[in-house]
């Protein structure tokens, strides 16, 4: 019997999604890396959490060169995570909760380990085998340069110069990111239909939608030309300004259609037809495009996870957001964190804290996770106005994305000692920039030490800090005031509350340093950015931190947000 919840077909339009990272969730047979059955094993804490699907990141075979975002074999599962049975069982039982699933489709790029990179290698130039990736001659006399200038996303050249099997240097081939990982060549037919046939294999075993891995990168300018110059690189720039040979070219309508065919054809399937959630760091206007009527259902709108705290800069993504949806008829989605950058808790406790949306420039600042990484972080204010920020995001019009750990307050883990890192950028940085395992250390679940049941006794991938005891499920569980029990209760009144999910919002008049909106005649949501405590006159549904009480009234702090009931 099909779960009531798993009746409604709109189900995206408003959900809060889970994000799980496999790797560091739960760890069910002790060997310091969590797995398929440790994700079964906590489906009872996501339905107490009280969110509405899954998303996994990537489970599949792979040498992890990049997490799993180097995939092996797209139609297994990692053997150190479990086998496709633990998946089957998985979805089954997430389903049986109610809950969706979301996996990972990462079609820009396999692993060096994948065998038709193996097959191309051995092939040789010119064949069949090769054309399912980019391999190019490279420039210069002796082929002895790579084919453009074009720059990688960890790091160096997007280019990689093969030794052919005579033992003589051969062929480069693309890699938008790291080495061991080969870009797909989308212009072959045989690639668009391998991937219409991984997803029909997972959407048959009942996975209700994937989130798109990079979703703006596949398509390539055929002529490969120079990309801009970045001047701190020397290479061409990974940035997606417009007109760039490398990203978000016209081709990907195309795919996006095909996709959302296949989607399509499960209609008639109790679960309903399946949806997809585009993985694009573009400018909004450039990414709603994506979701014009016939191409994909939902966008990452990571306008709130770069934005600095502060009223007036996400008063702007806000509202920019909203109109831009409102263009396309689709719902935005609300993003604070993820396992590509560092948690808010540390994010908002440093200065600055992300970017400011008022000044109109880039938006996509490449240096702004260095200028972090730089700054010193007040962990207690971070944690603070993390809280408010989850109230200010699940009150949003839109679904919304919690990243696993988020709901506890963990923050990133700033000092992991050099010896245990193992984010691609690195290494590929010469030992430079740290990269993103900060937020990536596992889930603290219960006792005083570590790898709090997150395994049994083995040493988890990544250390864990010793003070994550008071964070842990177990500790929060107990506590009223806790992260974790603020989550359960905006989850449970977001389900509740008619107001809150999809449909319009309105903003009140209020100081500047404060943004105040009401979703319907009963709910109101109100942040208070600044110093000045702001008067509360209605029933209080929820606050983010303790009210004030003055002559009889009761004030909001800084830093705080609060919910409330109208009459
Ligand atoms: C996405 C993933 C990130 C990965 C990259 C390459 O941005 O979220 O973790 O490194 O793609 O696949």
């Amino acid at each position: 019997m099909l779960h009531p919840r798993l009746t409604d077909q709109n189900w995206w339009r408003s959900a809060v999604v889970y994000q799980i990272y496999p790797r560091s969730f739960a760890d069910s047979n002790n060997d310091g890396t969590g797995d398929v059955r440790g994700m079964t094993d906590h489906l009872d804490y996501l339905e107490k959490l009280g969110v509405d699907a899954v998303w996994v990141s990537p489970w599949y075979p792979s040498p992890l060169h990049d997490g799993g975002y180097d995939v092996a074999d797209y139609k297994d599962i990692n053997p150190d995570f479990g086998t496709l049975a633990d998946a089957d069982e998985f979805i089954a039982q997430a389903h049986a909760r109610g809950l969706r699933v979301l996996i990972d489709l990462v079609p820009n790029h396999c692993s060096s380990d994948h065998p038709l990179w193996q097959a191309a290698l051995a092939a040789g130039p010119g064949s069949p085998e090769r054309e399912m990736f980019i391999f190019r001659d490279g420039a210069g006399e002796n082929g002895e340069l790579p084919p453009n200038n074009w720059g990688a996303h960890f790091g160096g050249p997007a280019w990689h110069r093969v030794t052919e099997a005579d033992g003589t240097p051969g062929q480069w081939y693309c890699h938008l990111f790291a080495p061991e990982q080969p870009d797909w060549n989308w212009e072959n037919p045989r690639v668009a239909d391998m991937f219409d046939d991984i997803l029909r294999f997972w959407f048959d075993r009942g996975v209700d939608g994937f989130r798109i891995d990079v979703a703006d990168a596949m398509f390539k300018h055929q002529e490969f030309p120079d990309a801009r110059v970045d001047p701190a690189t020397g290479l061409g720039t990974v940035s997606k300004y417009e007109g760039s040979p490398i990203w978000d070219m016209p081709a990907m309508e195309g795919l996006q259609r095909r996709w959302r065919t296949v989607a399509d054809e499960y209609a008639d399937s109790d679960l309903g037809p399946r949806v997809f959630v585009s993985e694009a760091y573009l400018p909004g206007n450039r990414r709603i495009k994506y979701l014009a009527e016939g191409r994909l259902h939902t966008s990452f709108n990571f306008e709130l996870l770069e934005s600095e705290w502060s009223a007036a800069s996400m008063r702007v993504v806000i509202d920019q957001s909203l109109a831009e949806h409102a263009t396309v008829g689709a719902p935005t989605t609300w993003v604070l964190n993820n396992h590509d950058n560092i948690r808010t808790v540390s994010r908002f406790g440093k200065d600055p804290s992300g970017l400011d949306f008022t000044r109109g420039r880039d938006r996509f600042d490449p240096h702004l996770g260095e200028r972090l990484a730089r700054a010193t972080t007040d962990v207690e204010l971070g944690r603070r106005r993390s809280r408010a920020a989850a109230m200010l995001m699940l009150a949003l019009p839109g679904g919304a994305y919690v990243y696993q750990g988020e709901e506890l307050g963990l923050e990133e883990v700033e000092d992991l000692p050099e010896e245990s890192l193992q984010d691609p950028i690195w290494l590929r940085s010469n030992h430079t920039i740290r990269g993103r395992d900060g937020c990536r250390v596992p889930m603290p679940w219960s006792g005083t030490q570590p790898p709090f049941g997150f395994g049994q006794d083995a040493e988890p991938w990544l250390p864990m800090p010793a003070h994550w005891s008071e964070l842990s499920v177990e500790a929060q569980g107990e506590d009223p005031g806790s992260v974790l029990e603020l989550y359960r209760t905006l989850l449970d009144e977001r389900r509740r509350n008619v107001a809150l999910g999809e449909g319009p919002m309105e903003w009140d008049e209020s100081p500047e340093q404060v943004l105040s909106f009401t979703r319907g005649d009963l709910f109101r949501c109100v942040v208070n950015y600044g110093p000045e405590p702001v008067p509360v006159a209605d029933e209080v549904i929820v606050a983010s931190a303790d009210l004030l009480v003055e002559e009889d009234q009761v004030l909001l702090p800084q830093d705080a947000a609060v919910w409330l009931q109208l009459d």
